[in-house]
């Protein structure tokens, strides 16, 4: 798509100039600082139904009030996705959350052990809730999620109301862990991003549903073995039951090239992405093997073989273990076929 745009760091006035048509956006997307003035303007913007990327220590949100159904239908357009799947709610607490959604023990046990963090809770829809249904994709169930980066509580509470986001990248293409992966994906689409910079955990979180028995739907952020030590038995797992979260496609996170998965060694025209001590590796997720390291680079390093404009990228063996298990989802849906 073509856009024109232009993006200035900028504290002043948030002069928002639209010229959409179904196929073309021309907005001049706002740089916002990590300042008390910079989360006061992306507020306002959520106030005055605009869409806002913002940092969570996950991956960075695209932002619009969830109570909004002309700003929630703003995020789909922006992202160019395919179908509307349902988002999840960002807010500033468990109290807040239980506005918007109703928590059995099961849920209430997990909010208080893992938030704030990367961890998203799908329960039962409130009937008062008040959100579009849009957010909710029509569903009785609503995914929550209290983020702990600093700068998305301070958002959030200064917003004083559900945020609806989902990561701010176009669908299908790799998440965003910085501000400029934001501008390189959706620069001249959006009012504003609020610059954080990386983010600590660098995966999406996990999502947990407790509608019936707790139920995992996405590998995530936190491990699925902490989910099971709070709870004090295994979740149950979704590709058994009937539950999923519909928005997991099969092919995501995709970089220009294709993908190769497992590789033990470098083939001619590949860029190869390693872990540990990997031999001929040009780029790698954790020269130590650490799998939180490895997570929070998982997304820039796809970025980045993206910008050397490998014919293949290929990725060493990933443990399927605690966050290794996030990791590897990731890859085996940047590998699938497009
Ligand atoms: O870390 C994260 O979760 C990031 C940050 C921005 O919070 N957000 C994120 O959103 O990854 P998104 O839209 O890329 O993924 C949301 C996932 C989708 O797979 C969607 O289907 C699922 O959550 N989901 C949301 N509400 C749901 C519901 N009521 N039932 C089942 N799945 C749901
Ligand atoms: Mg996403």
């Amino acid at each position: 798509m073509s856009c024109e745009f232009k993006i200035e760091p900028s504290t002043s006035r948030a002069t928002i100039n639209k010229n959409a048509t179904s196929e073309r956006l021309v907005i001049q997307t706002l740089l916002l600082p990590e300042t008390p003035d910079g989360v006061n303007q992306a507020a306002k913007i959520l106030t005055h139904g605009g869409l806002c990327a913002f940092p969570t220590e996950t991956v960075y949100g695209l932002g619009a009030d969830a109570r909004n159904s002309a700003a929630v239908a703003g995020i789909f357009h922006a992202k160019g996705r395919p179908q509307f799947n349902p988002l999840i709610v960002h807010v500033a607490s468990l109290e807040a959350a239980e506005k918007y959604g109703v928590f059995n023990e099961d849920a209430r046990a997990l909010a208080q052990a893992f938030w704030p963090g990367p961890l998203t809770l799908v329960v039962p829809l409130r009937a008062d809730a008040g959100l579009s249904s849009l957010v909710t994709a029509g569903l009785g169930s609503v995914g929550l999620r209290v983020p702990a980066a600093p700068l998305a509580h301070d958002l959030l509470q200064t917003f004083q109301g559900p945020v609806a986001a989902p990561s701010a990248n176009p669908s299908g293409k790799i998440s965003p862990t910085t501000a400029a992966h934001v501008v390189d994906g959706l620069s001249g689409r959006i009012d504003a991003i609020l610059d954080g910079g990386s983010c600590e955990v660098g995966l999406e979180s996990t999502i947990v549903g407790c509608v019936a028995a707790p139920t995992l739907l996405r590998h995530g952020g936190l491990p699925k073995e902490a989910i099971e030590q709070c709870l004090g038995h295994d979740l149950a797992d979704a590709k058994k039951g009937e539950i999923s979260a519909p928005g997991q496609l099969l092919s995501h996170y995709a970089p220009s090239a294709p993908v190769r998965l497992n590789a033990t060694g470098k083939l001619a025209g590949e860029v190869l992405i390693g872990f540990g001590a990997t031999k001929d590796a040009d780029l790698t997720l954790s020269h130590s093997g650490d799998l939180h390291e490895a997570a929070a680079n998982l997304f820039d390093i796809l970025h980045q073989a993206n910008a050397l404009n490998a014919e293949k990228i290929a990725f060493a063996p990933i443990p399927e273990v605690g966050l290794g298990q996030a990791i590897n989802d990731r890859l085996r849906r940047a590998a699938a076929p497009r």
